[in-house]
């Protein structure tokens, strides 16, 4: 599986901050030696000389944000947790959960760079004064589970995770939490709430995880790639990685972008954010001989679909959502024009009402009845009135309408895909009904 990380591109040291090191070793990095031979815990070394409250201004000042689908800025996230002296108990968690269908660059990162993310979160913990951490790992994540306790147990027995950490008088204790496998467990509140031992359903905000989280303490959520970024924004700066985006973007950084779906070669990419589409899906080796691209979820399946015309925006948070989707988690899943792209969207919304949490009624009750009407008009039973009602469904799951962002999330595929494929909704519908 490692192979399919960067096919094609060997990365490089100033140019890749995430992924130079398995260009490096030629391979993953699970040996703690070998991880410090490529500068690993260089990051760490250098936070612990600076002050929390300046490092987490660095990240603002960089300008990273949130990789984890919201893209919300991390040195905001970060500067909103109580720091000083009386702050107390505080939390750093890890969403490792990753179950948005077609997205798999955590599990790359977590598998072939454990430490990586060992070092990420010693550092993310140092800056917002956290002293336990928890990694929440999607429970089929058998491997990054290993390597993960492995990297754990191996920094702790070298001084760079526990107690006095490296002799600066910090500590910060580290733990693996596997998952049963939900995908609300991804949304931060229900996985905080998975992680205390309760029903993971969401939770209402505010208060936000950052005041109140985990055990009711100051808790801060980020995503792995969002924190694997962290050490080397310490060690370089945030005009370095700003500069990363090599003016594709307004945004910072490189992004791990991916495809799925029938091109050449599915896999990860790490390349500077803002990168087109065209381009990532060319490093795909484009679709496989015979198939066209029909359409596209630039970054899971709770995204609006976009039509090949769109393949030459830049792959970055505003020009995405400007075109009338989101980026999301950037892994592209390409459908082809040999697949029904009604059964696509039912496929989608499967996942979508099977996952829900039961915990509001219009996600428990409306996702179940809209798969229904869509599974109608994919076997040609759809009524008069069905494709009105769906888009009445688009609404009344809309943002805001529900208790999360889950159901809204399911109308995304569903709602472009009635825009851009009334017809083919249209051929399911029975005439004379
Ligand atoms: C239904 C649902 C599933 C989510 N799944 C994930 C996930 O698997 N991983 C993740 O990082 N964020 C996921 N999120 C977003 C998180 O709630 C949160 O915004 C994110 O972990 C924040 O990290 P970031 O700021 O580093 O992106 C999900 C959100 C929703 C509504």
């Amino acid at each position: 599986m490692s192979s399919e990380l960067n096919r094609g591109i060997q990365t490089h040291r100033e140019t890749h901050p995430l992924t130079w090191r398995i260009s490096a070793a030629g391979g993953p990095v699970v040996d703690l030696d070998r991880y410090i031979a490529l500068e690993g815990f260089s990051g760490l070394r250098k936070a612990l000389t600076l002050d929390p409250v300046d490092l987490q201004k660095l990240v603002k000042d960089a300008g990273l944000r949130g990789r984890g689908g919201a893209g919300f800025p991390t040195g905001i996230k970060w500067s909103l947790i109580p720091m000083g002296p009386d702050a107390g108990q505080k939390y750093l968690i890890c969403n490792a959960d990753e179950m948005e269908p077609g997205t798999f660059k955590d599990r790359f990162l977590m598998e072939d760079l454990p430490f990586q993310l060992v070092e990420a979160m010693v550092v993310s913990a140092y800056a917002i004064g956290a002293s336990v951490g928890y990694i929440f790992l999607r429970g089929e994540y058998i491997l990054a589970a290993q390597r993960l306790n492995a990297a754990i147990t191996a920094a702790k027995n070298n001084g760079f995770l526990g107690s006095n950490i490296l002799g600066s008088g910090f500590s910060f204790e580290l733990h693996v939490h596997e998952g049963a496998g939900r995908y609300i467990c991804g949304e931060e509140t229900a996985l905080i709430n998975c992680l205390e031992g309760r029903r993971a359903n969401p939770r209402t905000k505010p208060p936000f995880p950052q005041q109140a989280g985990a055990w009711g303490r100051p808790t801060i959520v980020n995503n792995v790639e969002t924190l694997c970024n962290v050490p080397d924004i310490v060690l370089k700066g945030a005009a370095w990685f700003k500069e990363l985006s090599q003016g594709r973007s307004s945004d910072a950084g490189t992004k791990i972008y991916g495809v799925s779906g029938r091109v050449k070669y599915p896999g990860l990419w790490e390349l500077p954010i803002g990168t087109t589409a065209q381009e990532i899906v060319d490093l795909a080796g484009g679709m496989q001989d015979g198939l066209e691209l029909l359409t596209w979820l630039p970054g899971g399946a709770s995204t609006d679909f976009l039509m090949p015309e769109h393949l030459a925006l830049a792959m970055d948070y505003d020009t995405i959502g400007k075109a009338g989707s989101r980026m999301g988690t950037g892994l592209l899943m390409v459908v082809d024009n040999q697949q029904d792209i009604v059964k696509v969207v039912g496929n989608l919304m499967m996942f979508m009402a099977r996952e829900s949490c039961g915990w509001c009624t219009p996600c428990r009750e409306g996702l179940p009845w809209t798969l229904k009407v869509v599974r109608a008009i994919s076997d040609g039973q759809g009524h008069q009135g069905d494709i009105e009602w769906l888009q009445e469904m688009t609404r009344f799951l809309g943002p805001g309408k529900p208790f999360c962002a889950h159901a809204p999330g399911a109308m995304e595929p569903l709602q472009s895909a009635l825009k851009f494929f009334r017809r083919d909704f249209e051929k399911g519908i029975r005439v004379g009904n």
